[in-house]
């Protein structure tokens, strides 16, 4: 059997004229940085960046997270540096974790509440010699609990809803005495959001904000934070109150209540793996969308620049603007001070 013969090749016409006019050239707008910078439709800013710290106790000390090159747990006296080089370089918000010693945490996290904690205690420092940067802290049971849950656990496991919702208020209140702008509820209890805004207005934190952590899922990318933090679960997953990583229509629904309970800015977190997510929100609603570039997400960029495989700041900077592109006004990113450091150098 004899293959057909190889058809000869058309030669290709390029030129418009006359048949097929090229009225229309798409690189034309991207001839030079300029004209690039002109069309661009969206704007990386330091101003839209929220940098999240780690805090510990104790003086003069850095410690490294292993498993986040760049990033430490700081002493309060060197958090408050840190926060100065963020304001100094246009970071817009500072969000607060804490890492807690064992002996203090317990089923019930107590000691989240304490108003002489040390995230009371770092709030009223950063505000009182940085009173214009804006501090976010994190409302959760986790950092406190010595089953490492972001609610109390019952006798068979259970993770209790409404109990734990009382605690996140009393946290709530000692957080707004200390002066912070946004309490940011990471724990994923139903009906937290009310019961948080009801118990500040009845207490007159009326001017105190709520971030809320609308569609937060049950993500693998939260690995180096627990590190950090010594937060990991003791048991079990977070999968009866964190979202099954398949749904989205569900996303739509929290952030619903969440507005309807009276947030003043959603969150969606993580933020790589749920661009589709942020979009849909962003979609759906008129308050600030924001999106955390979790610890994950941080840890796999570093790891992949380490061996060299990739260039890194022009990673950081595509993947920041894809976040924002999809339509989170604001991103929680470790990446935030190096971020701003670039943006200074070449505004986008
Ligand atoms: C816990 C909390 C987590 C993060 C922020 N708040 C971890 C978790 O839910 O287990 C993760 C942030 C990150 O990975 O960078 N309430």
């Amino acid at each position: 059997m004899t293959l057909p013969d190889t058809p000869a090749l058309e030669p290709v016409d390029l030129s418009p004229e006359p048949t097929a006019p090229l009225l229309y050239r798409p690189r034309r707008l991207r001839s030079n940085p300029a004209i690039r910078r002109l069309v661009r439709e969206t704007h990386l800013q330091a101003s839209n960046l929220i940098y999240p710290l780690f805090v510990m106790e104790g003086e003069n000390q850095q410690v490294p997270v292993p498993s986040m090159p760049g990033i430490f747990r700081y002493t309060l006296d060197l958090l408050l540096e840190e926060a100065k080089t963020a304001a100094q370089l246009g970071i817009g918000a500072i969000a607060l974790f804490p890492l807690i010693p064992e002996a203090q945490k317990d089923n019930t996290g107590q000691e989240s509440y304490n108003p002489a904690g040390l995230i009371p205690r770092a709030i009223r420092t950063l505000k009182t010699a940085i009173p214009d940067l804006v501090v976010i802290s994190d409302i959760a049971l986790d950092p406190y609990s010595d089953q490492g849950h972001d609610g109390i656990v019952d006798e068979t496991g259970r993770i209790l809803n409404d109990e734990t919702v009382a605690v996140l208020c009393k946290q709530a209140i000692a957080h707004a005495e200390s002066g912070v702008d946004f309490v940011a509820p990471s724990d994923m209890m139903d009906g937290r959001i009310g019961a948080i805004r009801r118990t500040l207005d009845n207490a007159g934190y009326h001017h105190t904000s709520i971030l809320a952590y609308s569609a937060k899922y049950a993500s693998a990318y939260y690995g180096p934070f627990r590190d950090a933090l010594d937060s990991a679960p003791k048991f079990g997953d977070k999968k009866t109150y964190q979202m099954d990583i398949a749904n989205s229509r569900e996303a739509l629904k929290e952030v619903a209540l969440d507005i309807a309970e009276g947030a003043d800015i959603v969150m969606i977190k993580p933020a790589l793996a749920y661009l589709d997510i942020i979009a849909r929100i962003k979609a759906t609603t008129n308050i600030p969308v924001a999106a955390y570039n979790v610890s994950g997400e941080y840890a796999m960029i570093k790891a992949v620049a380490q061996q060299g495989w990739i260039d890194e700041n022009t990673m950081i900077l595509e993947t920041l603007t894809s976040i924002k592109r999809a339509g989170a006004d604001l991103i929680l990113t470790y990446f935030a001070k190096q971020a701003a450091q670039l943006l200074t150098h070449s505004p986008q």
